[in-house]
């Protein structure tokens, strides 16, 4: 069977190939994100992973191990994981073969890995121009094999993962490497993720109709971390406001810093936890926060409610018994606080949290406590924005510049990421 030559090809990358725009899926059972872009099967959204893979079949091609993109695998090293299956996953290997790479799938709900061939997985995606979807491509990325062990606790069609991380052979690398059509992604959860240097056209109450609303976010620098995958806001403190003045989180200076000489602290997304987690000593100090908030912005009509019957710990009520709750308001969802993360040097504009983005259970708090078994992401960071945190926004990552734009949540702009244009119109059958 031939072998792969993949990092070759992307030196010949044409640079006038169109953005591609691939449709995102909600799992019902796990909350977590499919995108359909391989053939045959989806794969889990995972924004702090670093590689592509999936199950293989028995017999597939494989990369040599003196390529450089076996060099890329090869410098993310083992993650700190506990192995499914001893340590190794020979599937298939042609008969002597020698020297071929291999890489660490890891599941990012479990924490287990295993190792396996690095091979190339058919994938197609439609072309955008980010009005409409324009025609199908065929492409090829490469990712690692893994046993179907690997796939324990991610949704029942899922064949895999896609990371999409800054990395060299995550998902949105390696179409940039191979498209030249700009080092950067969209991210529009729970609908769809477009990849290169895209617009995004989304209708609003605007009268001259749909406008690019990638012009219209905020910017922020992005940090990465050396010891783990993923993007770290730089976020300053935390405030909560609602009708009056803003409380401040109470945290000493750098509470929430990423210290990058042993990777812990920092504030990270993640698309494989709905809720967002924090610290317990962030924890509290926002606990304290939101509820000096709620009863003070209520008139002390309104009071976090006895733990025990919710599955949060921050939920709110009427005060002694009485059935208030966050009033609904005419088109923009709860009328609730807003949680407003501050960042630091360089971005144009502070991380605002409103309604939906945390709200569960209508009047809850989806933010948790960390705990021991609670990490969804490796490392030991301060909070993780969650999935609920990143729905219906619009959040466009920029891997050269390493920034992220992001818009807030789009309902608050009486638009979604459902009414993306190129989801409204018809495709054309036949290529141009
Ligand atoms: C392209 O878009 C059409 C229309 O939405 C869809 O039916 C088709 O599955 C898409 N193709 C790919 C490869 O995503
Ligand atoms: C959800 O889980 C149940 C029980 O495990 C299973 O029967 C069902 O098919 C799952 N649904 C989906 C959409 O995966
Ligand atoms: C973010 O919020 C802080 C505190 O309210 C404010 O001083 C700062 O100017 C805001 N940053 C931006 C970029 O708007």
């Amino acid at each position: 069977m031939a072998v792969l030559l993949l990092v070759q090809c992307t030196a010949q990358a044409a640079s006038d190939q169109k953005p591609l725009v691939s449709r995102i899926t909600q799992d019902f059972n796990t909350s977590l994100y499919t995108v359909s872009i391989k053939n045959g099967a989806p794969l889990v959204v995972d924004l702090a992973g670093s590689l592509v893979w999936s199950t293989c079949p028995s017999t597939h091609s494989t990369v040599p191990c003196q390529s450089g993109t076996c060099g890329a695998a090869s410098q993310q090293g083992p993650p700190r994981c506990r192995y499914v299956d001893g340590g190794w996953f020979w599937s298939g290997r042609e008969p002597g073969s020698r020297c071929v790479c291999t890489a660490h799938p890891f599941n990012p709900v479990t924490g287990k890995c295993s190792t396996g061939d690095l091979t190339g997985f058919a994938m197609s995606a439609n072309t955008t121009n980010g009005t409409d979807l324009l025609y199908p491509e065929a492409l090829t990325a490469v990712g690692a094999c893994a046993p179907e062990r690997l796939l324990a606790s991610l949704p029942q069609a899922a064949a895999g993962v896609a990371g999409f991380s800054a990395t060299p052979l995550s998902l949105p690398s390696q179409l940039a490497a191979q498209r030249g059509f700009g080092n950067r992604f969209a991210l529009c959860l729970p609908v769809f993720a477009a990849f290169g240097d895209t617009p995004v056209y989304l209708p609003n109450y605007n009268p001259s109709g749909p406008f690019d609303y990638t012009k219209r976010i905020q910017q922020t620098p992005f940090l990465t971390n050396p010891r783990t995958p993923g993007y770290y806001l730089p976020v300053k403190g935390i405030s909560v406001s609602w009708r009056g003045p803003s409380v401040p989180v109470s945290l000493p200076a750098g509470a929430l810093d990423l210290d990058v000489r042993t990777g812990r602290g920092g504030v990270v997304l993640s698309t494989v936890t709905p809720n967002a987690v924090m610290r317990p000593d962030v924890f509290r100090a926002f606990a304290k926060a939101f509820d000096t908030v709620v009863v003070r912005d209520s008139g002390g009509r309104m009071a976090r409610e006895a733990p025990g019957h919710r599955r949060f710990e921050l939920c709110y009520g009427g005060a002694g018994g009485t059935s208030f709750t966050f009033p609904m308001m005419k088109w923009t969802g709860i009328d609730a606080p807003a949680i407003t993360l501050q960042l630091g040097a360089g971005a144009t504009g502070n991380w605002t949290i409103l309604n939906s983005n945390y709200l569960r259970e209508w009047s809850c708090v989806g933010v948790v406590e960390m705990g021991p078994e609670g990490m969804p992401v490796d490392g030991e960071p301060a909070v993780v924005l969650g999935g609920v945190q990143l729905e219906n926004v619009l959040l466009v990552f920029d891997l050269d510049k390493r920034t992220l734009g992001f818009s807030r949540l789009l309902e608050w702009d009486l638009t979604s990421c459902y009414s993306a244009t190129m989801f409204r119109y018809k495709l054309p059958t036949t290529q141009p």
